[in-house]
């Protein structure tokens, strides 16, 4: 089977003072969650859209679902503390309720919501072919590494340099394999999921992703946002 996680978990503290995490805010004329899960309801490979939110938005964000998008297999849950913890809760509920050797999980930022089509069949094929693959696009800036924020202690190679976006996709008893496999402390260092591939030593395939799939995360990406849709 293949299943769709929407990371909507997050509070948007980066976003300011909203009325709403930021995930809710309207895009155009519908929430920034709507036209993230529509992306995923309109390909029919998914057998479940599993969307994350916090636990006091659960029944706010099943009202909007009933309200915008008309179909029967999505389902909304609790988030977790981290992003990560997130993903987690979206991994425990397929392992528990969905057994198969082959499932592959597409997991997706809310607040990405111009993901294309072509991504998603790419991360789903990717996924099958080589059990983990991540959508990057090349780094247009130069990267810098600072140790202590103070001085540069290096700068690779432009060439070689990506900037991370969603969605990562795994199948999902190798991810939940090699996760049971870290230690706390890996556990704690973790901010990506792809990341637990790399710790194992397992490859990661790269998708290119699109510029225009940017993530809403300061309030300048939502005017930005705004006036892409407008257009
Ligand atoms: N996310 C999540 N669960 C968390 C934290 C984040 O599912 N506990 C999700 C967010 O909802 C978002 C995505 O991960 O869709 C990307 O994270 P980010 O932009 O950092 O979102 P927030 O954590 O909400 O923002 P901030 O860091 O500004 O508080």
């Amino acid at each position: 089977m293949i299943f769709a996680t929407i990371l909507a978990g997050g509070t948007g503290t980066r976003m300011g003072e909203t009325e709403k995490p930021k995930q809710f805010l309207l895009l155009g004329k519908k929430p920034i969650l709507i036209h993230t899960i529509e992306k995923f309801a309109l390909n029919s490979k998914f057998d479940k859209i599993i969307v994350l939110t916090p636990k006091e938005w659960i029944n706010y964000s099943k009202d909007l679902i009933r309200q915008y998008i008309p179909q029967k297999n999505i389902i909304v849950i609790e988030g977790g503390k981290s992003r990560l913890d997130t993903l987690n809760n979206g991994i425990k509920y397929i392992l528990e309720n969905f057994e198969d050797n082959d499932n592959i999980i597409v997991t997706h930022d809310a607040v990405r919501p111009f993901v294309t089509h072509r991504i998603i069949e790419d991360n789903i094929k990717y996924a099958k072919k080589y059990g983990a693959c991540d959508t990057v696009i090349p780094s247009t800036d130069t990267i810098v590494r600072s140790i202590d924020g103070e001085v540069i202690s290096e700068i690779p190679d432009r060439n070689q340099m990506y900037q991370g976006q969603t969605p990562q996709s795994f199948n999902l008893n190798k991810l939940n394999k090699l996760l049971n496999q870290l230690t706390d402390k890996e556990k704690e260092s973790l901010t990506d999921a792809a990341k637990i591939f790399i710790l194992k030593g397992e490859a990661v395939y790269l998708v290119n992703g699109e510029f225009l799939n940017l993530k809403i995360t300061h309030p300048y990406d939502l005017r930005l946002a705004n006036s892409i849709i407008s257009k």
